[in-house]
């Protein structure tokens, strides 16, 4: 399934800024929110909508309301400065949580907690803003599988081309929406040019 990059000229202008070193977290936690909502109109563009028939003050009409349930499942602890704009434009969305936190030294994924709502029949969209070896965002992915979501969104801020590979490589009928896709990983597989530890300017530590 297809890599989507995210091509809003507004993307590219809060990307910037989020990519800037000199950014403070509470302008980063800002600017998260604000790239989360165009990933998130993006990433639910394709949803079905069903007629409902309503009276407007003139007269009736039959409008269109959204037919298919949605879950987010951010990865923690870094998914968590995406959550927010999904639940603002979908009130309605169930949240699960899967917690997964990258050793230091062989950058593989350990998970530390799970805890999932019904996710059958739902949209679910797995966020996490780095995207970068791909093993947590696999990893988050098989969780949900396991737990019965059958229609799944990847969504991410920064991704990697070997990030994008892994993903797809595991999880082939998945779509990815990405705010943009970067160069490469480097030795210690960081996002180059990236941003940072996203958790870590996210959250000050
Ligand atoms: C970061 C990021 C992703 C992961 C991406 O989380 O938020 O979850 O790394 O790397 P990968 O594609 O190589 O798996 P981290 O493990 O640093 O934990 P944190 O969110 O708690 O900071
Ligand atoms: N996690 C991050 O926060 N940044 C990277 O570049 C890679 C993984």
């Amino acid at each position: 399934m297809p890599l989507l990059v995210l091509a809003h000229p507004l993307g590219a202008h809060v990307l910037t800024h989020l990519r800037d070193q000199t950014t403070k977290p509470a302008l980063f936690r800002t600017l998260s929110y604000q790239i989360g909502l165009l990933l998130a109109l993006e990433a639910t563009r394709d949803l079905t909508t069903v007629a409902k028939y309503i009276d407007t003050p003139l007269e009736p009409m039959a409008g269109r309301v959204l037919a298919q349930p949605l879950a987010i499942v951010p990865i923690l602890r870094a998914g968590l400065g995406m959550v927010q704009p999904f639940l603002d434009i979908f009130p309605d969305v169930s949240v699960g949580y899967v917690g997964l936190e990258r050793d230091h030294t062989t950058a593989i994924a350990r998970s530390y907690y799970c805890k999932l709502p019904p996710l059958a029949g739902k949209r679910v969209l797995v966020v996490d803003p780095m995207l970068a070896t791909g093993g947590s965002a696999a990893q988050a992915i098989d969780v949900v599988k396991a737990a019965g979501a059958k229609e799944i969104v990847f969504v991410c801020i920064v991704s990697s081309p070997e990030g994008v590979a892994k993903l797809q490589g595991a999880h082939p009928e998945i779509t990815i929406h990405t705010g943009a896709l970067d160069r490469e990983l480097n030795a210690k597989k960081y996002i180059l040019p990236g941003l940072g530890d996203f958790g870590d300017r996210l959250y000050g530590t």
